[in-house]
């Protein structure tokens, strides 16, 4: 199942898979949640052609590129897209961020913080990332209490990409003390 599904990450109660064109209808949805464009921006998807438009010049060219991006993350159980969570490579960062979104009827029972804490293991051991950094926006108070759960601290505002307002720049300060035991997939079972 997970060679065809593309599925990187396992923990206990999601899975975190490619994304692929058959997720374009859950991304107008995610993409347009008011949280979403308030706390990370308009990304312009109004379509499912838009979408797939996005997937292009966004996660697809990013898993090419770097052999990582945005994920989908779906309930294990059910396989129900819940919203998005992986890595991403910014010119304007010295190092990989961590990115993540939830739709609202998933959040407050810990699913952010469990997928945020499986790629953080996943960016260190499969990929052997010794830093990975996160931006947030000032008035995004949930997501900086996300952060701080997995012992990252606000450093300095920065500019994210051209003519955007400015982010608190977050690097972890210690070892995340994790609870989870998200599983890896491993490149021979993975499938594109
Ligand atoms: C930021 C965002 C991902 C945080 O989601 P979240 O569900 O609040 O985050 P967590 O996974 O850490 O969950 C914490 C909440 O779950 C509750 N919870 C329930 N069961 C839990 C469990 N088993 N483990 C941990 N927390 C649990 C906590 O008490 C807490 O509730 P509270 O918000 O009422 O205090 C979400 O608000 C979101 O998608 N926002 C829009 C996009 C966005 O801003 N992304 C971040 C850009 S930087």
């Amino acid at each position: 199942m997970n060679a065809l599904r593309g599925v990187v990450i396992e923990t206990p109660r999601l899975r975190l898979r490619e994304l692929t064109c058959s997720d374009a209808a859950f991304l107008v949805a995610l993409l347009n949640d008011p949280d979403f464009l308030h706390n990370i921006g308009d990304r312009g998807v109004r379509s499912e052609a838009d979408a797939r438009h996005y997937l292009d010049v966004g996660p697809f060219a990013s898993y090419a590129a770097h052999g990582f991006g945005l994920w989908c993350v779906e309930r294990a159980d059910t396989a129900e897209p819940l919203g998005l969570c992986g890595l991403l490579r910014r010119d304007t960062l010295p190092h990989p961020d961590v990115g993540y979104a939830l739709l609202p009827h998933a959040r407050g029972q810990g699913l952010a913080r469990e997928a945020v804490e499986s790629v953080l293991a996943y960016a260190r051991t499969a990929l052997g990332m010794d830093t990975v950094v996160a931006i947030v926006s000032p008035a995004n108070e949930r997501s900086m209490r996300l952060l701080a759960t997995l012992g990252y601290r606000k450093t300095e505002l920065v500019t994210a990409a051209p003519g955007a307002d400015p982010v608190w720049l977050f690097f972890p300060t210690t070892p995340p003390n994790s609870t989870i035991p998200g599983s890896p997939v491993t490149e021979g079972t993975r499938g594109r």
